[in-house]
């Protein structure tokens, strides 16, 4: 009688795509009542990217998609699946940006949607490849983050508009028999008694497209920043704590710690508590923002493009956002090192 094999998901590539447009913290002094110290202290960011207004989310989570497939060296052809992860999709609510972009890098005829996680989307997504792919469902999994984060900023409210940019980042995550190229291990999870943290209170069933959410500034981000913060500190470091314990993995032998990039501080924080040196944190909130379900992939890729990320090394995701979401993954990068 013949044995099915069992199979993993693996982490073959990354690719990332950030818009050309900078909006600097120097900008931003002449749009609201800020600073450019003001920003750099509490958040330790310095400036994003804003896409052109002709430029969606689909366009740079494309970009982002046509990169990891071709670093990734399989064909498109042998895509199974489509995934992205975002909270400002090109529509609401059909159809998908997953349908787009499939459609954009010509993959046709393959399984295709989009989930809404916020800042936790694309790890979110790699807990969904891994089921299909270690259920023997699908082979190879695009996945992608990408974010026109500016689309639902108001930028005259300057307690949100000096956090959020675009972006996007992608993955091929593909079926291995491998176990040293395996996912080690993930724990996504949520708790919607925080939903009034971070939320776009319309369009959507609740508030319809109106004069009203116009009037109101309904379909912008709404965000209570300092409670927010205080969770996201609180639950990051548990995660981590509880995933590396589960593993038996102390975290010095952890080479690259990729948080979610919301705040230098929360960043900060989160590396204290866990003794992380310096050398293990992956940072880019300063250069990018915040990037939503952009922001993992695209510090991945920040890493592998300065050849830092080798073959093999161990990779550290941990993220938090609205929902409240939270998840976090240990990996290893088994893709090829970007050799210069
Ligand atoms: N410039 C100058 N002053 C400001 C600004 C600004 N841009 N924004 C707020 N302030 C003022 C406030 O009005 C307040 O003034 P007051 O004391 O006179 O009332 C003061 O600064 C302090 O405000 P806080 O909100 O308490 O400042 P805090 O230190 O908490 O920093 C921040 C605010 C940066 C938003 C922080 O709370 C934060 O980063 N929160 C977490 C956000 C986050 O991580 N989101 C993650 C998920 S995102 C997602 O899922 C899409």
């Amino acid at each position: 009688m013949s044995q099915t094999k069992q199979v993993y998901a693996s982490f073959r590539s990354i690719g990332a795509y950030v818009p050309e447009k900078i909006l600097t913290n120097a900008d931003l002094e002449k749009m609201v009542d800020t600073t450019d110290e003001w920003i750099v202290k509490r958040t330790g960011i310095k400036e994003r990217h804003i896409a052109e207004k002709d430029e969606v989310t689909s366009d740079m989570g494309a970009k982002a998609a046509d990169l990891a497939i071709k670093r990734s060296g399989i064909a498109k052809e042998d895509i199974d699946l489509v995934l992205c992860a975002t909270v400002t999709p090109d529509y609401f609510n059909m159809p998908s940006t997953a349908c787009i972009i499939s459609n954009k890098l010509g993959i046709n005829n393959v399984q295709a949607f989009d989930i809404s996680a916020a800042c936790s989307g694309f790890v979110y997504l790699l807990s969904i490849a891994k089921a299909f792919i270690e259920s023997g469902m699908k082979k190879n999994v695009l996945v992608i983050g990408a974010e026109k984060f500016s689309s639902i900023v108001d930028y005259t409210d300057r307690s949100t508009c000096i956090l959020f940019g675009d972006g996007a980042g992608a993955a091929i995550i593909s079926a291995t028999e491998s176990k040293e190229e395996a996912f080690i291990d993930l724990h996504a999870s949520a708790d919607g008694a925080y939903a009034d943290f971070l939320v776009t209170p319309a369009p959507g069933a609740v508030h319809p497209a109106s004069q009203q959410v116009i009037d109101e500034g309904l379909n912008f981000v709404q965000m209570k920043g300092n409670e927010t913060f205080k969770l996201a500190v609180k639950t990051l470091t548990k995660d981590v704590k509880e995933i590396l314990q589960k593993n038996n993995i102390h975290s010095e032998d952890i080479p690259h710690f990729i948080p979610h990039q919301a705040n230098y501080r929360i960043i900060k924080a989160v590396g204290d508590a866990l003794k992380m040196r310096k050398d293990q944190v992956v940072l880019t909130v300063g250069k990018y923002g915040n990037t939503s379900a952009a922001s993992i992939p695209m510090a991945i890729n920040d890493i592998w493009e300065s050849g830092r990320l080798q073959h093999g090394d161990l990779m550290l995701l941990d993220t938090f956002g609205g929902g409240l979401t939270w998840a976090s993954a240990l990996l290893p990068f088994a893709g090829k090192a970007n050799i210069k």
